[in-house]
């Protein structure tokens, strides 16, 4: 048996996952002779030395399976909860990566996993990571594993409401997962038909939504879907937002930068509420009836799709070529359908957001779909 390699799911489950354990496991098993131990509930299993040897029999029945095998969280290795307080754990988790004689680490993971795995490159560690999260944010690759499958209960979820909608001649205003990027909206907005569009990249003026569902009705269509990113904001909300990003930037570390973040945390508490208040506000400025959906985590769950499916096993076969070749500190990234390698300091710190001019924004416009602005 050649050389030990670990590997980790941390941050949302999202489908895909066990395509990618499965594709870089049996590749590395049986293609590279290596042998794979899996952590348990990411990075806290580093830290409790918590794993299980995956090997064919394991790895087999799991391509179609929704979440992840080997559990997750979203513990950060320099910031775990132990006893009840948040400890730096960093220093037993190379401890355990050594104890096990680990050649590599391998992390599947969105933002948050593709910073800690990089923090542990920083110690030293033989890091490679997979791009996985329904928010499609990470930076550097055109895609990542489970967008795709997200997209489509997405999608599907609004060519129901079309009916119910236009039964009842209302707005329906479905919340679609995605705090700061918002592709998955945006994706399955336009897949869907949404009249509306809102995601966090574009701020919104309630009064213009309000005036194109009366346009729509002029026209003789008295329902509307609007389709509205978790992280979507008005534009008012979005100026406080934005100053008081800027004072907590400016600010020094202390008392006064500790109650600045207090105030932001209070204000996306608050902006988790806004889909409820955004629908009140336009029941009562068109004098349509409104209602909300809000599909939260069964954008998650479930069997993978194809695509994702077969996007994970691209990703997952490459990662195992390359931990046999030694390269390490890089994340698998998709380019123009090509599989490509990415320095991880180049991913991490940076979310891949929908850029104003992005072509589904234009398509989308030129169907005249409302984006709030
Ligand atoms: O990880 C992606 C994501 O699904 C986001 O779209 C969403 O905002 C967040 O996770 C929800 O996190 P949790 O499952 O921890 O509530």
């Amino acid at each position: 048996m050649g050389r030990i390699i670990g590997i980790l799911t941390s941050g949302g489950d999202t489908p895909g996952s066990n395509a990618a354990i499965r594709a870089f496991g049996k590749a590395a098993i049986s293609f590279y002779d290596m042998k794979i131990i899996g952590f348990r509930d990411g990075f806290r299993g580093l830290m409790e030395n918590n794993f299980t040897v995956l090997d064919n029999k394991s790895l087999s029945g799991i391509l179609t399976l929704g979440g992840t095998i080997l559990g997750t969280s979203r513990e950060k290795p320099f910031r775990m909860t132990v006893d009840g307080n948040e400890k730096d754990m960093t220093d037993l988790i190379v401890k355990n990566y050594r104890l096990n004689k680990l050649d590599a680490l391998v992390c599947i993971g969105g933002n948050g996993t593709q910073k800690n795995a990089y923090h542990l490159a920083q110690r030293g560690l033989n890091i490679v990571t997979l791009p996985k999260t329904i928010d499609n944010d990470v930076a550097r690759t055109d895609l990542t594993f489970g967008f795709d499958t997200a997209m489509g209960i997405a999608t599907e979820a609004i060519d129901r409401l079309h009916s119910t909608a236009s039964s009842h001649q209302r707005i329906i205003v479905v919340e679609i997962m995605g705090h700061k990027a918002g592709w998955l909206a945006l994706g399955a907005g336009i897949a869907g038909g949404a009249d509306v569009i809102l995601i966090p990249e574009i701020p919104y003026d309630t009064g213009k939504i309000a005036e194109s569902i009366l346009e729509r009705k002029r026209q003789g269509k008295s329902f509307s879907i609007i389709a509205i990113a978790e992280g979507a904001m008005s534009r008012d909300f979005k100026e406080n937002y934005s100053k008081l990003q800027k004072q907590i930037s400016a600010s020094p570390e202390g008392n006064s930068r500790e109650k600045l973040k207090q105030e932001r945390t209070e204000l996306n508490v608050l902006n988790a509420s806004n889909t409820i208040r955004l629908a009140n506000r336009l029941q009562e400025l068109t004098k349509l009836e409104a209602r909300v959906t809000i599909l939260g985590h069964l954008q998650r769950g479930g069997t993978p799709s194809s695509a994702d499916r077969l996007l994970a096993t691209r990703m997952g076969t490459a990662c195992a070529k390359l931990v046999s070749k030694e390269e390490y500190g890089i994340m698998i990234a998709l380019k123009k359908n090509r599989i490509v390698t990415v320095p991880l300091e180049e991913v991490v710190g940076k979310t891949k957001k929908v850029p104003e001019d992005h072509q589904w924004i234009k398509s989308a416009r030129r169907l005249g779909t409302c984006f709030g602005d």
